[in-house]
């Protein structure tokens, strides 16, 4: 819930400042409670610090939008910010939070996607503590009985099947997923532009805009397509995470594009329609057989205010924070997929995370990051807004992805000539 309070928060703090020793920490609600279960397991062994949270919204675009502001004000009182994989750039080209590439040494034992996502020129800002990738759903169960046995592997595919399936099953639903105008549908617009071969930023060179590409017009085709070939409903333009969520776990859809963290919720009190075993998991799928797919790279990382005088007590909470043992913790707890690259042959993780085993590939080998630009903000609002009115009919794919072209460059032209 935007601006709720977590259960720390509620305990005392009631989200201002802590007492001078403290360090604040800032992040959304965390659901499942893990956050202050480690918050208060690090501070009982603590000599030197305490720390206390800050609970922000929920929403990820509302989150950044506080924080910015509070740098934009001089810093504000937060040392620590769980903050989104898209934000180090943006954070680090402005001054607002430490380098760390002295202090952080073992960036080898952590995986190659949140490793990308932590660097700005060379250096590294943040500290991964949990990834995400987009993933393909699937009820095992009903796939079956329409005769499929695998997954599909195209978008074409997918979009066949789950037209067929939904009408054999009953059900109101063949595919669902976040189409809303936020970051979310801009994670999901990215996957069906990587999977056709398109891209939005030059990978080599972040101030060219390349989405005007057939590769492009293609991925925004086969989106549009989900709704008006029956697969999916009207109502993902304007569905976020939950609604999905809730539409796939109370067996209303066959499929669902969504995040690691929603196989915990399958077979619980809250959704007990969908048990954990009637769910495949799969990679996104891709325009033609044997093409790569990609999964957009999502995930929380730990950054330094640069204006706290606590740097080295904020160091040694995330460094205790990303140690294995309070990654497995937050895997078990929280089901958030750990960031150390060997943790994935660990039986405690794979043991209790069957995503993990399953969404490996997807997690390790797919997923990519959204582009890495210090305008990263402005540029996910445009790319919202176009393709929230693409998929809903307003514009054709053509012209979202012209619009996005000319609309992109200005956007990344404005910004370099801002910053000299
Ligand atoms: C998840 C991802 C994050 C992404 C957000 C979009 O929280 O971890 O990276 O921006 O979803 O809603």
């Amino acid at each position: 819930m935007p601006g709720s309070q977590g259960p720390l928060g509620a305990a005392g703090c009631g989200g201002s400042s802590g007492s001078s020793g403290d360090l604040i920490l800032s992040f959304g609600p965390d659901d499942t409670g893990t956050l202050p279960k480690l918050i208060d397991q690090f501070n009982k062994q603590s000599k030197n610090v305490k720390v206390k949270q800050r609970t922000m919204p929920s929403d990820t675009g509302q989150y950044f939008d506080k924080i910015r502001t509070q740098f934009q004000a001089g810093g504000g009182d937060i040392d620590i910010i769980i903050g989104d994989v898209i934000w180090p750039a943006q954070f680090a080209a402005n001054g607002w939070v430490t380098d760390l590439s002295d202090r952080f040494k073992d960036t080898d034992a952590f995986l190659p996607g949140p490793m990308q996502a932590a660097t700005y020129k060379g250096k590294v800002y943040a500290v991964p503590w949990y990834t995400d990738a987009g993933l393909l759903y699937y009820r095992k169960d009903l796939l079956e009985k329409s005769g499929y046995s695998n997954p599909p592997e195209t978008w074409g595919e997918l979009i066949e099947m789950a037209d067929k399936v939904k009408q054999d099953a009953g059900i109101k639903n063949g595919f669902v997923y976040q189409g809303k105008e936020y970051e979310g549908g801009v994670c999901n617009g990215c996957e069906y532009i990587w999977t056709n071969g398109g891209n939005i930023l030059d990978p080599k060179d972040s101030s060219k805009v390349i989405i005007d590409s057939p590769g492009s017009v293609a991925g925004m085709t086969t989106w549009r397509d989900t709704i008006t070939k029956g697969a999916s409903p009207q109502a993902v333009l304007q569905y976020v995470e939950d609604e999905s969520a809730a539409s796939f776990l109370n067996g209303e859809a066959v499929f669902i594009r969504n995040w690691p963290y929603m196989f915990a919720l399958a077979g619980t009190s809250e959704y007990p329609k969908v048990e954990p075993d009637q769910l495949g998991i799969a990679p996104i799928p891709v325009d033609k057989p044997g093409d790569p797919s990609y999964s957009t790279l999502g995930g929380w990382n730990f950054l330094i205010n640069a204006s706290s005088d606590k740097q080295d007590q904020a160091w040694e909470f995330i460094k205790w924070m990303t140690a294995p043992e309070q990654l497995i913790t937050n895997a078990k707890l929280g089901s958030k997929l750990p960031v150390r690259t060997d943790l994935y042959d660990e039986p405690a993780v794979l043991n209790n995370m069957p995503v993990a085993k399953l969404g490996k590939e997807a997690i390790i080998k797919n997923s990519r990051p959204r582009p890495v630009s210090p305008y990263y903000s402005d540029v996910s609002l445009e790319l919202a807004a176009q393709f929230n009115s693409m998929l809903s009919g307003d514009i054709s794919p053509e012209k979202a992805v012209k619009t996005l072209q000319k609309n992109l460059q200005q956007i990344v032209n404005q910004g370099e000539k801002a910053a000299g």
